[in-house]
């Protein structure tokens, strides 16, 4: 619970700015730019992108309040708007490609995006292979149950667990019982956290262990599911760009660093997080 308390802490401090209520008004306006519209602060003009002069953005769109579908089938949430307002900093359009989610790390690693944003979670085998700006949000795994269950933090792997694939839930939980997991036999990769939550309320796994935003998304929209008390393990989000591409890197993370400074961040977190 101690973990939880403390990320709840960081999602509510940081800059408290009144001037960025007014400046983020309601629903956001379509990022059309419009060519007469001069840039007033042209940082990156010389920016080398995917597709010249647009950020390709790299997704999977099933983690809500992150990123997940609006009713018209667009991408909105935390990380979408967050990369709007960084793509707006650099002179650059924002285009949004919703894949599965180790694709869209992927895509970023092969340079076919220059921006892979999913709540991921820097972790060394990532690090290996892509680059991450600074953090910019913490996650803490958390474990659904249904209500009643006799499933606790202690007998968990007694029990079929479920995950979305490629996140660090499948992989912590699918680790062998040495290193903390529960080994590969007792859980099952989904293609989504929606997916897994549904295999638990078809009493097809018994426990869903996944990122605590979205499970209290999925414990809302799912009367009879229950998160237990008591966390797994706290991470640290970022934003993924091929290794290497260090102008790329800098500019994103100068860009993040900026809108965090300025109450922007903040201001987008508010609107998809409310303190209940
Ligand atoms: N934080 C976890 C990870 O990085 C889960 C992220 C899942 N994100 C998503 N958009 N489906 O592995």
């Amino acid at each position: 619970m101690k973990n939880y308390k403390k990320m709840m802490g960081l999602a509510l401090t940081g800059v408290l700015s009144l001037s960025l209520l007014t400046a983020c008004g309601d629903k956001k306006a379509d990022p059309t730019p419009t060519p007469e519209v001069e840039n007033t602060t042209p940082v990156e003009t010389t920016l080398k992108t995917v597709q010249e002069g647009k950020l390709t953005l790299s997704t999977n769109a099933e983690f809500p309040p992150y990123e997940m579908l609006d009713d018209s089938g667009k991408p909105i949430g935390i990380d979408m708007e967050v990369a709007e307002a960084i793509a707006k900093k650099l002179g650059l359009e924002l285009v949004i490609n919703d894949m599965g989610f180790d694709v869209a790390l992927l895509a970023a690693q092969n340079g076919q995006s220059d921006i892979a944003m999913a709540g991921i979670t820097v972790n060394e085998d990532r690090l290996a292979v892509m680059d991450f700006t600074d953090s910019y949000a913490t996650g803490v795994q958390v474990v659904i149950v249904k209500e009643g269950s006799e499933v606790n933090m202690d007998n968990l792997g007694d029990y079929q667990i479920g995950t979305q694939l490629g996140t660090t839930g499948y992989i912590y939980a699918s680790d062998t019982p040495e290193n903390g997991g529960y080994g590969e036999d007792h859980v099952i990769g989904y293609e989504s956290g929606a997916v897994a939550v549904q295999a638990l309320v078809n009493g097809q796994v018994d426990a869903v262990i996944i990122d605590n935003l979205p499970a209290a998304e999925y414990v809302k929209a799912n009367p009879g599911l229950t998160t237990l008390e008591g966390t797994w393990v706290e991470e640290d989000y970022a934003i993924g760009v091929q290794k290497g591409n260090t102008e790329l890197l800098n500019a994103v993370n100068g860009a993040l660093n900026e809108l965090k400074a300025d109450g922007t961040f903040q201001g987008i977190v508010d609107r998809y997080i409310t303190a209940d």
